[in-house]
């Protein structure tokens, strides 16, 4: 079906296109008819796939990344899909309306996107997230007019507006689209933004896991110097990574847009990144991995790194719903010979 579908969609401009597409997994999750539907179609069922991270249980290690459903709209739609989670976000304290449009591109040579969105969305007020099977992130961010000394105040109103409705928080330091953003992530600046967000959260119950989101374009001693902040207060976990401001494997025109690029080009740096913060950890600190997941062998490739859970956002704009179920019966597949990727089964 997607294979009809892909060239319509990909006549229009590629944020119309997503627009539409969301609007449909809307529509469609919201009626118990498509929605049933969509579950018989993408769907599987099999408590094999089940991965225990960070203290929740998830039906199946695929989620779908951040950006994807800024505001929550489709969640019914999303988790009829077949994902194991769903991370909603980037979600600010107040509504923003992002960058000045384009603001996403296709490289459909590579197999990628470039997109410098800057968080638009609703506010944290004006989210309202349903409960499904599908384990719920979000995925909250400082906003544009923020300044970066106040930048803890609106991650911890954000955690304290979500802690209730999610299974995890991602702290997202890491999107080249909000000026100064990523200086977060420096070492001086990281351990004190970390360590007062998980104070915030020792006030609240249930407790929530909290995630650290990073950028690919990090040293080893920058992701080093995050990861070991992020155990020193007792983060739950890290996701890696966000998309890269670097332009390696795309042509020359895409060269010409500033923003992230996501998809099969940043495959081999994240995958890279994550096998680095498994051996430094010893496996011992919950990984997401996501970038450049496009097929089962990809997927494999990042659980094999050391990822408890993946993500995909751009190989679903390029390959459709099938995606998430071609990994799962793959996973299923290897589970069943070598059942050597789950690290932290359920
Ligand atoms: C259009 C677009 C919007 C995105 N928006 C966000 C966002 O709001 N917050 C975030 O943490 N990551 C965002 N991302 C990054 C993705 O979550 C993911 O980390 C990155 O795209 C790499 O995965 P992929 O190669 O599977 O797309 C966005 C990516 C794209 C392509």
């Amino acid at each position: 079906m997607y294979d009809t579908l892909r060239p319509l969609l990909f006549r229009l401009d590629p944020e119309t296109a997503h627009h539409l597409t969301l609007g449909l997994l809307k529509w469609a999750g919201d009626l118990p008819a498509t929605r049933e539907l969509l579950r018989a179609m993408f769907d599987v069922q099999d408590e094999r796939l089940a991965v225990r991270a960070f203290g929740v249980h998830f039906k199946n290690p695929i989620g779908l990344a951040a950006g994807y459903d800024k505001n929550g709209i489709a969640v019914r739609g999303l988790a009829a899909l077949g994902f194991g989670h769903i991370e909603v976000g980037t979600v600010t304290r107040l509504p923003q309306a992002g960058n000045a449009k384009p603001r996403v591109w296709r490289v459909p040579e590579s197999r990628a996107l470039v997109n410098r969105m800057g968080f638009p969305n609703n506010g944290m007020q004006n989210i309202r997230l349903p409960r499904t099977d599908a384990r719920l992130g979000v995925n909250i961010g400082k906003g544009r007019d923020t300044p970066l000394e106040s930048a803890a105040e609106d991650y911890i109103a954000l955690l304290q507006a979500f802690h209730a409705h999610a299974d995890y928080i991602a702290i997202n330091v890491s999107s080249p689209n909000t000026p100064g953003l990523r200086a977060l992530q420096a070492r001086d600046a990281i351990e004190p933004l970390l360590r007062q967000i998980a104070d915030a959260r020792a006030a609240l119950s249930p407790r929530v896991p909290l995630l650290v989101k990073i950028a690919p374009d990090l040293s080893d001693d920058e992701i080093d110097g995050i990861v070991q902040a992020a155990r020193d207060v007792a983060f739950d976990g890290i996701i890696a990574t966000n998309t890269t401001v670097t332009r390696a494997g795309v042509p020359a025109y895409a060269k010409q847009w500033e923003g992230g690029l996501s998809g099969a080009p940043l495959r081999a740096r994240s995958t890279q990144v994550i096998r680095h913060i498994a051996a430094q950890t010893r496996g011992e600190f919950p990984i997401i991995g996501v970038g450049g997941v496009s097929d089962a062998a990809s997927a494999l490739e990042k659980l094999h790194a050391g990822a408890t859970l993946i993500q995909i956002l751009t190989g679903l704009v390029y390959r459709g719903p099938r995606l998430v179920r071609e990994i799962n019966e793959a996973l299923l597949r290897e589970n069943l010979s070598q059942p050597k990727w789950v690290l932290h089964p359920a």
